[in-house]
């Protein structure tokens, strides 16, 4: 067995070498404290394993992303959203009856008990759509049995569910009437059709924006071992169930940092094209050191060469805006800020490439997705993924709840002040006490 050695206080200590299927090579710091009381420090988690997972495989120098062995590119072109969620979660891709019955089921589990509707109305009208999803889905515990033989029913009802929660709370935060979904629509198609359908009037869900979503869910599907995914495994380790597990992760999700950006990105376009359309100007902002402000869309902690999503969805905004007549002045500024960027030393040094909320906005926008819900939106395409990751978790034998450490930087041991002498000594020398 290939090993590492690491030389401490003058002990040397041999680390057993992890090789996945593509090289990557990981050293099994497992047993380091038990031997020599040392422990890794790494804030942020930047080089630190947390699992080994036979799931999605990222190589972020190359731009290489794939679900279970298969292409980015290649499912892109050739999948439906509903044959992602199977491959991710279960492993392999469904032969025609597999997915003709994995359909069957998502298409029946979709409605949400009648009681939650009630839910609905609690919310202020302005509440923010992920203070929804994450509080509907973890009240889905509260309705049904979270015992380990319900585990694969409670994948498809929050899979069904979770779009059905969404379009609801788009619909509340319109003031319409909650739009049910329909046994002969498919899954994307279902979305939209209890988005944009009114009682009124016959709707029929437009192929483009099928086509579309589609693809934005797809490519949001599984990204390995991120901010949410981590935090999904995290709540999970600790043997929470699958719906409490998950509004963790959308809740994780929601930061601008991470799944929060592609609101933050349309909120920026649209801040550049107020302000004259000046994006120089912008680009300087994000280099200032003293001023706050970075390129939303831009950067990526693993990719650093180009974010294989954000090279698809460039191409697929233009064409949706293009086939549903749509001139967006955003895509225009959002692409002079990339040519720039992209030339521009700052950038280019630190690698920071356009991410997969750069463009995904443009084309939600067109959708006449509210700017608020692109990242349910997000939340939605990841399910899968949370769900392919959680379960590959709980199925694990030598599964430990997560509990990393930490070195300590606070106080030495001091002896406790009592109140009286505090009281006196606030008296005494008050600079003391907020010192
Ligand atoms: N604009 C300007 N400067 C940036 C940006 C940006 N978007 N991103 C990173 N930098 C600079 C940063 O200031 C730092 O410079 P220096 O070395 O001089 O201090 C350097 O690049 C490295 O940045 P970092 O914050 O240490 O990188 P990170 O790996 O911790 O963070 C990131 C990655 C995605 C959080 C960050 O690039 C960022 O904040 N981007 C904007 C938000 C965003 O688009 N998030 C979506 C990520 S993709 C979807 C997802 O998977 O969540």
């Amino acid at each position: 067995m290939s090993t590492a050695k690491l030389l401490l206080n003058g002990n040397d200590f041999e680390l057993p070498l992890v090789v996945g299927t593509e090289n990557e090579t990981g050293v099994d710091i497992q047993k380091l404290r038990a031997e020599s009381r040392a422990i890794t420090l790494d804030p942020g988690y930047g080089n630190t394993g947390s699992c080994t997972s036979a799931i999605t495989f990222i190589d972020g120098e190359k731009g290489i992303l794939r679900y279970r062995g298969y292409p980015i590119e290649q499912i892109a072109e050739k999948a439906s959203f509903v044959e992602v969620c199977y491959l991710l979660i279960y492993g392999h891709l469904p032969t025609q009856d597999e997915l003709a019955e994995f359909d069957e089921k998502l298409t029946y589990h979709s409605l949400i008990h009648e009681d939650m509707k009630k839910f609905f109305e609690g919310f202020p009208p302005s509440a923010h759509p992920m203070a929804i999803l994450s509080a509907m889905v973890a009240s889905l515990s509260a309705y049904y049995s979270t015992t380990d033989d319900k585990r694969d029913l409670n994948i498809i009802r929050l899979l069904s569910k979770a779009k059905t929660i969404a379009a609801f709370s788009y619909k509340k935060s319109m003031g319409q009437p909650f739009i049910y979904p329909r046994n002969d629509l498919s899954y994307t198609e279902n979305f939209l059709h209890m988005m944009f359908a009114v009682p009124a009037e016959p709707y029929v869900v437009p192929r483009v924006l099928d086509k579309a979503l589609n693809l934005l869910l797809i490519l949001h599907a599984d990204h390995e071992q991120n901010c949410s995914t981590s935090t999904v495994r995290m709540v999970g380790s600790s043997q929470a169930n699958l719906f409490a597990s998950m509004s963790a992760g959308i809740c994780a999700l929601w930061g601008p940092l991470h799944g929060g950006a592609n609101q933050r990105v349309i909120e920026m376009l649209e801040q550049i094209r107020q302000d004259g359309g000046d994006y120089e100007k912008y680009i300087l902002k994000a280099k200032d050191k003293d001023d706050p402000f970075r390129l939303m869309g831009f950067g990526h902690r693993v990719y650093k060469n180009f974010d294989p999503r954000a090279e698809i969805l460039k191409k697929s905004a233009g064409e949706v805006l293009t086939q549903m007549g749509i001139d967006d002045p955003l895509l225009g500024i959002a692409k002079n800020l990339e040519r720039i960027a992209l030339e521009d030393e700052f950038f280019v040094e630190r690698k920071l490439y356009p991410n997969v909320d750069f463009y995904s906005g443009i084309i939600y926008r067109a959708m006449g997705i509210p700017t608020e819900m692109f990242t349910v939106m997000f939340a939605l395409g990841r399910l899968p993924g949370w769900i392919a990751q959680w379960k590959e978790l709980v199925e694990d034998p030598k599964m430990r709840i997560s509990r990393p450490r930490q070195i300590y930087v606070g106080a030495s041991e001091r002896p406790w002040v009592p109140i009286e002498q505090r009281k006196a000594m606030t008296e005494k020398k008050p600079e003391l006490v907020t010192a």
